[in-house]
C-alpha cells in the first residue's frame, strides 16, 4: 500500500515588537500610503535583540506539535528553512532539536530564501513516502530583520520577522499530492545578500554592505508573477486538475499585487486566497506557514479541502505544493 503525508498539525509565531509604516516614515523617505498601495504590507514584527530566529522557531514548532496531538519524542526528522541560521553551525534545525528535546532524529536546514518552506515540504513529503520518516517537523523561520539595509527603503519596508511550522504524518491516502521545486541560479545579481563565510565581506568591491540584501524590485516583480503564474498550470497538469478543483491559494506573502496576479491566473476570487501580508509583511521562509496557520486557526480551510501552496525567491527559487488539508 502506498504512504502518503498528511497534515497533523499548524502552528505560527510572531515577535511581539511591531514596527508600522508610519514607524518607517521616521527612519527612510517613504509614507504609509506608498506601502500599502504598491505591497499591501501595514506593519511588520521584528524580532527583540538577542532573539533568535531558533527562538521564534521553537513557538511555532510547539504549537504545532499541539495542533496535531503529537510529542517530540514522536518526531523522526525536522527541516528548518531559514535564510537567517541563529550559527554558521550547527544547524538551526539542530538548535530546535535540543530545545524540544528529541534525541537522534535527522535535522538539518534548507536554504532556498522565501521558496524554503516549499522546499521543506517537498523534501519532508519525499522522506514519509518513502518510508525513511513517519512524523516530520517542516518550518520555516526568519530574522530576515538581521539582514535588511535600515537606510534601503526599496528592500526595508518589505521585510519582517517570523515562524511557521507544520507537523507532516504518513498516512494511508494523500495529504500532500504533489510537490514542484525548480530554481534558476542566473538571476543570482536580482536579489541577493552579497558577502559570505567563504567570499568575506568586502565593502569596497561591492560597492554597498555586503551584510544586507540587495534587490531590483522591479526586475524581481515581473519574474514573480511570470513564474508563479507557470507553476499554476505545472501543479493542475501534473494531478489533472483544474483551477476550480482549487478550495484556496495560500501564496508566498511578497506582494498583494503578486498575490492578485496569482489569484487571477487561477480565476479565483481573492476570498478563497489566504492573504496576511499586511499583519507582517515578507516573512521569507516562514510566509506560507504562518499564511497557513492563520486560516486553519481562524476556521476557514477546512479538512478535506484542497490547498495550492506556492512561493517565489532569491536564487532565484520556485515551487508549489499541492494538498488534500
Ligand atoms: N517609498 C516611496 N517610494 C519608493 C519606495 C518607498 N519605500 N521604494 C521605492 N520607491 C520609489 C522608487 O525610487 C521609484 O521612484 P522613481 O520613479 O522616482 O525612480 C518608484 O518608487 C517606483 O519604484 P519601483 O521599484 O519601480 O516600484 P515597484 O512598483 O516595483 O514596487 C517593490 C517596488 C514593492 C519592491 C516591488 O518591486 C516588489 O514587490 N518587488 C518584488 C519583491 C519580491 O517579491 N521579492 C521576492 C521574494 S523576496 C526573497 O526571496 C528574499
Amino acid at each position: 500500500m502506498s504512504i502518503y503525508s498528511r497534515i497533523a498539525g499548524t502552528g505560527s509565531y510572531l515577535p511581539e515588537k511591531v514596527l508600522s509604516n508610519h514607524d518607517l516614515e521616521k527612519m527612510v523617505e517613504t509614507s504609509d500610503q506608498w506601502i500599502q498601495e504598491r505591497t499591501g504590507i501595514k506593519k511588520r514584527h521584528i524580532a527583540e535583540a538577542g532573539q533568535t530566529t531558533c527562538d521564534l522557531a521553537e513557538q511555532a514548532a510547539a504549537r504545532a506539535l499541539k495542533a496535531a496531538g503529537k510529542t517530540a519524542q514522536e518526531i523522526d526528522l525536522i527541516v528548518v528553512a531559514t535564510t537567517t541560521p541563529d550559527k554558521i553551525f550547527p544547524s538551526t534545525a539542530c538548535l530546535l532539536q535540543q530545545r524540544l528535546g528529541n534525541h537522534g532524529c535527522a535535522a538539518f536546514d534548507i536554504q532556498a530564501v522565501c521558496t524554503g518552506f516549499v522546499y521543506a515540504m517537498g523534501v519532508a513529503d519525499k522522506f514519509i513516502k518513502t518510508g525513511a520518516a513517519r512524523t516530520a517537523l517542516v518550518v520555516g523561520a526568519e530574522t530576515l530583520s538581521r539582514i535588511l539595509d535600515w537606510n534601503d527603503r526599496g528592500t526595508c519596508i518589505l521585510f519582517g520577522d517570523g515562524a511557521g511550522a507544520v507537523v507532516l504524518e504518513a498516512a494511508d491516502k494523500p495529504g500532500i499530492l504533489s510537490t514542484h521545486l525548480h530554481a534558476d541560479g542566473a538571476y543570482e545579481e536580482l536579489l541577493h545578500v552579497p558577502g559570505g563565510i567563504s567570499r568575506g565581506f568586502d565593502m569596497e568591491a561591492d560597492g554597498a554592505d555586503p551584510h544586507f540584501m540587495q534587490m531590483k524590485g522591479n526586475e524581481v516583480f515581473k519574474m514573480a508573477v511570470n513564474t508563479l503564474g507557470r507553476i499554476v498550470d505545472e501543479t493542475l497538469a501534473a494531478n489533472g486538475m483544474k483551477k476550480s478543483d482549487i478550495d484556496w491559494l495560500v501564496p508566498h506573502q511578497a506582494n498583494i499585487r503578486i498575490i492578485k496576479a496569482t489569484a487571477r491566473k487561477l480565476s479565483m476570487d481573492m476570498d478563497n486566497v489566504v492573504v496576511t501580508i499586511g499583519e507582517h509583511g515578507n516573512t521569507s521562509a516562514a510566509s506560507v506557514p504562518l499564511a497557513l496557520d492563520t486560516a486553519v486557526k481562524d476556521g476557514r480551510i477546512k479538512r478535506g479541502e484542497t490547498l495550492l501552496l506556492e512561493a517565489f525567491g532569491g536564487g532565484f527559487t520556485w515551487g508549489s505544493v499541492l494538498l488534500n488539508y
